[in-house]
């Protein structure tokens, strides 16, 4: 079990949380690897990916991790749900708990909709990304996938690249490392950092190249047009000159440092492509750790702690 009912950012996870749920990811990541990759600990109980708000990878990530766990998983997109017709969250809501789901994975452009979501309803609720709030899975899938790479946690030194301030990712994962013992550092141009870097907890770095030969790993963050109010650097180019992670960069790393991203990924902007597809990227086992940690997540909240099957 965890120390709380929900997982809506870091501050609900505490040491132990973490170091229970990264152990638990790595008897589902074992089953990941069968034949057969299905176990009947959640069988009967219902899982609701509400996902408002476009996401294909971590949508199917939850899914995927429900089914292989027997729940039964409902997904309600955007598109498809009636919020588009104007329904409130209240009544969204409302609604889900009249189907008695068990836990409710939530996407939302809103920061802090899931804790809304928890606060009116009984059952579960996980933040799947809240606007440029937080998104603590993928926090734990990093690092899960660091300490598979590295053997540690502690200790290691973390560079987070990029769009600091519109980052959920970085929100989740700077109070991630500092409760594991590893150091954050942000390193962006300044236009992409929050007002108050320092609130983060994180070490603050304007120049990429100067961090390169101290870092372990180097976790580069999706440049968020979508996001961005104006240009907040003069072009893309630019951006990839002085901010871009390629073979050159690499280079001057450590030999066992790695290369991160949440994905999706803009090639030839914040990564090159030949380091995205080379042997010290980690994106795809970082797809890959996100099912395993994901059960692992369901499968502690939901109580199957107690049933046995993978602990
Ligand atoms: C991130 C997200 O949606 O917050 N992606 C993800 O969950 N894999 C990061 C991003 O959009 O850049």
């Amino acid at each position: 079990m965890l120390s709380n009912k929900h997982i809506l950012g870091m501050d609900d996870l505490s040491a132990d949380d973490i170091a229970r749920i990264l152990e638990t990811a790595e008897s589902f990541a074992e089953v990941n690897t069968r034949r057969i990759k299905k176990l009947p600990t959640l069988r009967g109980l219902t899982v609701v990916n509400l996902f408002l708000e476009p996401s294909t990878r971590t949508r199917t990530s939850f899914e995927i991790a429900a089914k292989r766990l027997s729940a039964d998983a409902i997904n309600f997109s955007a598109s498809a749900s009636a919020t588009v017709k104007g329904e409130s969250l209240r009544d969204t809501a409302a609604t889900l708990a009249a189907m008695s789901c068990d836990l409710v994975v939530v996407r939302h452009k809103y920061a802090g909709a899931p804790r809304m979501l928890a606060e009116m309803m009984d059952c579960s609720v996980v933040n799947g990304g809240d606007g440029i709030h937080e998104h603590p899975t993928q926090a734990l899938l990093d690092l899960y996938t660091m300490k598979r790479a590295l053997g540690r946690l502690e200790g290691l030194r973390v560079g987070i690249v990029g769009d600091i301030s519109h980052s959920r990712v970085a929100g989740s994962l700077v109070p991630a490392l500092r409760k594991v013992g590893a150091t954050p550092v942000v390193i962006a141009p300044p236009t992409l950092l929050p007002s108050r870097p320092d609130v983060l907890g994180a070490e603050v770095a304007w120049d990429l190249d100067e961090q390169l030969a101290s870092l372990d790993v180097a976790y580069m963050l999706r440049v968020q047009m979508e996001r961005a109010d104006g240009m907040p650097f003069p072009s893309l180019r630019e951006y990839a000159r002085f901010y871009g992670m390629n073979a050159a960069r690499l280079a001057k790393m450590k030999p066992e440092a790695i290369v991160m991203h949440p994905g999706p990924m803009n090639r030839g902007v914040e990564i090159s492509a030949d380091v995205a597809d080379g042997d010290r990227s980690l994106v795809l086992t970082q797809v890959e750790s996100g099912v395993a940690v994901r059960m692992a997540v369901m499968y502690l909240l939901l109580g199957g702690a107690d049933s046995g099957v993978a602990a």
